[in-house]
């Protein structure tokens, strides 16, 4: 127990993250019109080397050119391990427009990576005069990410989200796996002879969602690489939610309905929430902390777990 409050994350919708190479201009129109609550424009690994350079005009043109409408609009440059990184920053934001709301940082390992690139938006916005702070995202997909996710959290007042990105996790990390996301068919506990699939990125995930709820941020679940694969990601999906998670990334447009049907909090589970809502409320007029809906207990913990669902979906609502 603490008695400093835990921040609120930011009340924006944040259900699903669509990503797209930069260098595939044909797909930002489509980005724009899509049901995604936040585009994703990729300078990083689905950009070749030889194409980065044309990927930050292509960039810089859509902000300017493109109506992302209510879009929360992201880039995501290089990570600090490459010899692009800085120049997509200075490039995107000394030329972008302020249309830009965030910067994706990937492979974030320490706090001192987001302090360095905190330090170069900071002057380029100063310089430019930029009205607006970008916000920053990173992708904890490292084992140092995971190991210093907490100092991450909290490395500076731009951060809004984490996402965790499983395929370079898995490589960092050793994971004898190629799959991007989803059940690992290796991953299974053994009962009476029957194969029981658990879950491999449970660990990850759950340290992400305690570092941004300690912090305020938005805990995101990355890609699930399968697009053909409607089940499967709908299972990882309803898993993410149901730890913490605010949303997931789509890699394919196909995905983006499937988050935003399991990240948008049902009119059952809304209405279910109300109920115990009001059962409390009756049950503190007449001076009990506990009461019993449908049979089972609900108590003053009750009350702040059926909030977080009504307070989702008003968010969403007004979003
Ligand atoms: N955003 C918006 N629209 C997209 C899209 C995306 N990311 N990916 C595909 N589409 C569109 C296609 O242009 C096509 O449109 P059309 O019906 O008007 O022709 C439609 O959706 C169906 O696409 P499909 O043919 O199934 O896929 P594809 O072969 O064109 O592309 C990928 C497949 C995976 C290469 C592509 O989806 C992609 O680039 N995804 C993003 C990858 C990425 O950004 N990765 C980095 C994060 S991990
Ligand atoms: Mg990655």
């Amino acid at each position: 127990m603490s008695f400093r409050i835990q921040p609120a994350a930011p009340a924006r919708p944040n259900r699903c993250q669509l990503f797209g190479p930069g260098s595939n201009t044909k797909l930002f129109p489509k980005m724009a019109a899509s049901a995604a609550d936040v585009i994703n424009l990729d300078l990083e690994d689905s950009v070749a080397p030889s194409d980065k350079a044309t990927a930050r005009r292509n960039i810089i043109q859509a902000s300017h050119d493109i109506d992302w409408n209510t879009k929360y609009l992201s880039v995501r440059i290089n990570g600090l391990d490459t010899p692009y990184w800085y120049r997509d920053i200075v490039e995107i934001l000394e030329e972008g427009s302020e249309r830009i709301d965030q910067i994706m940082i990937p492979k974030v390992g320490c706090a001192a990576d987001v302090y360095a690139v905190d330090a170069l938006v900071t002057a380029i916005e100063a310089a430019k005069g930029r009205t607006k702070k970008v916000s920053f995202e990173v992708i904890i997909e490292s084992a140092a990410g995971l190991a210093h996710v907490e100092e991450i959290a909290a490395s500076s007042p731009r951060m809004q989200a984490m996402s965790l990105g499983a395929a370079d996790f898995a490589a960092s990390m050793g994971m004898a796996t190629t799959g991007i996301g989803g059940t690992q068919e290796n991953y299974y506990m053994l009962h009476d002879g029957q194969k029981h699939w658990s879950d491999p990125w449970h660990w990850a995930q759950a340290a992400i969602v305690a570092a941004c709820r300690t912090h305020g941020l938005l805990p995101v679940d990355g890609p699930f690489g399968d697009f053909s694969d409607d089940d499967g990601y709908r299972a990882q999906s309803l898993r993410s939610a149901t730890l913490g998670m605010v949303g997931k990334w789509a890699i394919h447009p196909k995905q983006i309905a499937l988050a935003n049907e399991v990240f948008t909090p049902s009119e059952a589970a809304v209405a279910e929430a109300r109920e115990i809502l009001a059962a409390m409320e009756k049950a503190k007029s007449e001076g009990a902390g506990a009461t019993v809906y449908k049979g089972r207990l609900v108590d003053i913990a009750s009350i702040k777990q059926a909030e977080v669902i009504v307070r989702q979906s008003e968010m969403i609502a007004a979003g």
